[in-house]
């Protein structure tokens, strides 16, 4: 790994990317819902985090079928998060803050409420307003024109009144584009000049993986595996998963990089740099290097670490393989450990393993995102099933819980739920147990999981740069990992014994900070700390 430049050109090799998903952030009129004038109210707290920039989710006009990646118009504001003046004054402050602005970009389909979509379904068969979409006649025997399965469950096809079907990956209100259309590109390309003369600094690409289909007249040999395999949430043999990821006829086919070859001359025309991170969830994970291939976007999602355990042996294993891949391509890492689609971190490995990790990789080299939310510890909230909205949930019937705790908003401070978030009823309620977690309490407290983020990032501007990174692998028998990085030891312990290690000054620690001793201090499980030697 080459040192990263610290010109602007290249920001967000090393960013700290912040999650915001703007239904659940903060909610300045009272009608339940985060909204854009409440990010801008708000915007102080996240540059005070020390981050360098956020990253939107979709806050366009959208019926909401999908938590608003269902576009009916990807170049204006849904009434419910403000309006386009709205989006501008929020642009501009978090520039005068200095942070960079990423918005969502979802190319994969548009909403049932597109006005592309309604005039497909008046123009008819073999119209070139259906051609913008995958529209394809019933098998003989009347079934759709393929056996695939949406990712939210049930049949990705469902039939129109004449008869046709039209294919969708996800809901039935989210039909796929036909991306052997030049007209879907050529409508991108203007959103994403739309959006940068917005201001905008960058762009998240949903489902990058996604545009290009294959054997779209074929049936796949086993659907329901497939389905499995492509949910986080369904337990399988990893050699069964990884066969059958291998055979998406839908993800990751080459014609994909055609698309960002393509891209990136556009983002490259504009007068400042304009990144990109793609979400594609590829496999085997090596493939996801190609999406950052000098001529194609600039970073890629890492979503091993959304699922790892924590495990000194994995975290090695997993690190190592996406720092050594992208050497190939001169690209830099990103680390996720939560964002809106995924159990909360700290739900899923324990508060004190939470706040490890994100110490851990805070020492990385590479980009890290934190979804809003993980710097409180915050964990997945209960949310009955009366409530629930994530379409999966709806089309399994159930058997998928789905992604809504989550999304529960952000507490802020009081002690009733929901916590300053709202002055009305709240989308989903906040657990009561969350005045202990507020913003407000936590940023009094210097051994909160906020303080944590915020020294931590610090501490990582101030000291960090990606020069002499080298691995300690010596005890991770014993469940230790650590490395060090500009003078700086990083380590975590994931076993169930303290070690002694060798320190002079103590930095950080994510949890109750070893005294450092005669030369020693003491790491404990479940703890990963900075220190010099
Ligand atoms: C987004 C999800 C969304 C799906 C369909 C994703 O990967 O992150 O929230 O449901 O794309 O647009």
């Amino acid at each position: 790994m080459t040192s990263p430049t610290t010109t602007d050109s290249k920001w967000w090799q090393e960013a700290v990317i912040y999650q915001i998903y703007p239904r659940s952030f903060f909610d300045s009129n009272g009608d339940g819902e985060g909204d854009l004038p409440g990010i801008t109210e708000k915007l102080q707290y996240v540059a005070d985090l020390g981050v360098d920039a956020i990253w939107l989710s979709p806050f366009y006009t959208s019926p909401n079928k999908d938590g608003g990646y269902d576009i009916a118009n990807p170049r204006d504001v849904d009434p419910r998060f403000g309006n386009l003046a709205d989006a501008k004054l929020m642009i501009n402050k978090a520039h005068e803050l200095g942070l960079k602005v990423l918005v969502d970009i979802v190319p994969n389909h548009f909403s049932s409420e597109h006005a592309w979509f309604k005039a497909a379904l008046i123009a008819g068969p073999g119209s070139k307003e259906r051609a913008r979409f995958h529209f394809y006649d019933k098998k003989d025997d009347g079934t759709p024109p393929n056996n695939w399965i949406s990712l939210f469950g049930g049949p990705a096809w469902t039939q129109v009144a004449d008869g046709q079907y039209y294919l969708h990956l996800f809901d039935s209100s989210q039909p796929d584009l036909n991306w052997e259309n030049p007209e879907v590109d050529q409508d991108f390309k203007e959103t994403i000049s739309f959006w940068v003369k917005m201001g905008a600094d960058g762009f998240r690409i949903d489902v990058a993986h996604g545009l290009a289909k294959e054997n779209i007249l074929t049936d796949h040999h086993d659907p329901k595996g497939l389905s499995d395999a492509l949910r986080i949430d369904v337990d399988m043999e990893i050699s069964k998963r990884e066969a059958l990821l291998a055979s998406v006829p839908f993800f990751d086919r080459a014609g994909v990089h055609e698309i960002y070859r393509s891209w990136r001359k556009h983002f490259d025309s504009f007068d400042k740099p304009i990144m990109a991170v793609a979400e594609a969830w590829v496999h085997p994970p090596v493939n996801g290097v190609a999406y950052v291939r000098p001529d194609e976007l600039h970073q890629v999602f890492n979503f091993d670490l959304l699922i790892a355990p924590f495990d000194a042996k994995t975290l090695f294993r997993l690190v190592n393989n996406t720092i050594e891949m992208l050497k190939d391509v001169g690209a830099y890492p990103t680390w996720a450990i939560s964002n809106h689609d995924s159990p909360r971190v700290a739900s899923r490995l324990g508060a004190e393993e939470a706040r490890a990790l994100a110490l851990f990789l805070f020492g990385l080299p590479g980009s890290c995102y934190v979804y809003n939310g993980q710097e409180l510890g915050l964990p997945d909230a209960e949310v009955a099933d009366g409530d629930r909205q994530d379409p999966s949930f709806i089309r399994t019937k159930g058997e998928t819980k789905g992604r809504d705790g989550a999304r529960v908003p952000m507490p802020w401070s009081g002690q009733e739920s929901p916590f300053g978030f709202s002055s009305g009823k709240s989308w989903l309620p906040l657990p009561t147990t969350w005045n202990e977690l507020t913003v407000e309490i936590q940023s009094s407290n210097s051994d909160s999981s906020l303080s944590l983020y915020k020294r931590a990032l610090s501490e990582r501007a101030r000291l960090l740069s990606a020069e002499d990174f080298t691995w300690d692998v010596s005890r991770i028998d014993h469940g230790v990992l650590g490395f060090s990085r500009a003078g700086i030891q990083v380590y975590l312990n994931s076993g169930d014994k303290s070690v002694k290690l060798q320190a002079s000054e103590l930095i950080l620690s994510s949890s109750s900070a070893p005294t450092c001793e005669n030369g020693e201090l003491e790491l404990m499980p479940k703890r990963a700390i900075w220190f010099k030697r």
